[in-house]
């Protein structure tokens, strides 16, 4: 049988569960790019899977809706519970098309490892941009495009260490891993890091913050060859004018320009 995120749900949310250090690490390097109060705001947490990011956003006091076209990491999501202070609730839907979501309803979009799964990738931006506030922010987190692309591995160097292969970077599209263990047995949309932002900025979004996170000691408890190489890229990306520019160039002062 094929993997499918729908088949692997249970896997998956056993893994998060357990305390997988990756994906704790991931959670902090997202939420590191968000508000430490998120009191009154209204978050869409994209392809929330089991719900690690969508509770640990509530607990800053956002109203948070996690969305996911699995139905099964729905009912996961949904059995974990969790997110006080604020409040969480979940529905199946797909990135793409939000059609759960009205239109300019939430300050934040959060999509923790998800667009990478997500075939349109342009669908999926366009849908944020329709579900933000004029104002509104995406973060978002990936597999490091650079370190994580198909066929990347290890190899061994004469003097023992191990170094990352990097694979076929240039090959973008969709591709399975063939670990029956990894998380992308269920399938991936490779994009080079050229891509993914490009397309952040052809939808309208300002670049706000592009991190490559080293990764953490407990990830390098479990992991230790991956010291000094980011697993995820992180972006926070924000619709509209940065403030100083609005503010230089507010509507009076443009129509004094205008006028001469
Ligand atoms: C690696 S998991 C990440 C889940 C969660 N955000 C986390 O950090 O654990 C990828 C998730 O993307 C979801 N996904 C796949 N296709 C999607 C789509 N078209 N729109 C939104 N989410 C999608 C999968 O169902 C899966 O739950």
């Amino acid at each position: 049988m094929t993997d499918t995120w729908d088949s692997i749900a249970d896997w998956y949310a056993e893994r998060i569960r357990t305390g997988s250090a990756l994906h704790a690490f991931n959670r902090e390097v997202l939420l590191d790019q968000l508000p430490a109060r998120l009191t009154g705001q209204r978050v869409l947490d994209l392809g929330c899977g089991e719900g690690i990011i969508a509770r640990a956003v509530a607990a800053r006091g956002a109203r948070v809706l996690g969305v996911d076209p699995a139905p099964r990491m729905i009912e996961h999501a949904r059995a974990a519970g969790g997110g006080e202070p604020g409040t969480v609730a979940y529905a199946v839907d797909d990135g793409t098309v939000l059609g759960t979501v009205a239109d300019g309803c939430v300050e934040w979009v959060t999509a923790g490892l998800s667009l990478n799964n997500v075939p349109d990738l342009d669908a999926a931006l366009a849908a944020v941009r329709r579900v933000l506030t004029p104002r509104g922010a995406l973060v978002l987190t990936v597999p490091h495009p650079c370190f994580e692309a198909p066929q990347a591995g290890w190899t061994r160097t004469a003097d023992g260490t191990e170094r990352r292969v990097v694979g076929d970077y240039r090959t973008e599209g969709f591709w399975r891993s063939d670990n029956p263990h990894g998380v992308r047995r269920a399938g991936n949309q490779h994009r080079t890091l050229a891509t993914c932002l490009t397309a952040l900025l052809g939808h309208g979004f300002r670049l706000e913050a592009v991190g490559e996170p080293a990764p953490g000691p407990l990830v390098l408890a479990e992991q230790p060859r991956r010291a000094g190489l980011p697993p995820f890229l992180v972006v926070r990306a924000r619709l509209g004018w940065p403030r100083l520019v609005r503010a230089r160039l507010g509507w009076p002062r443009l129509v004094r320009a205008r006028l001469g």
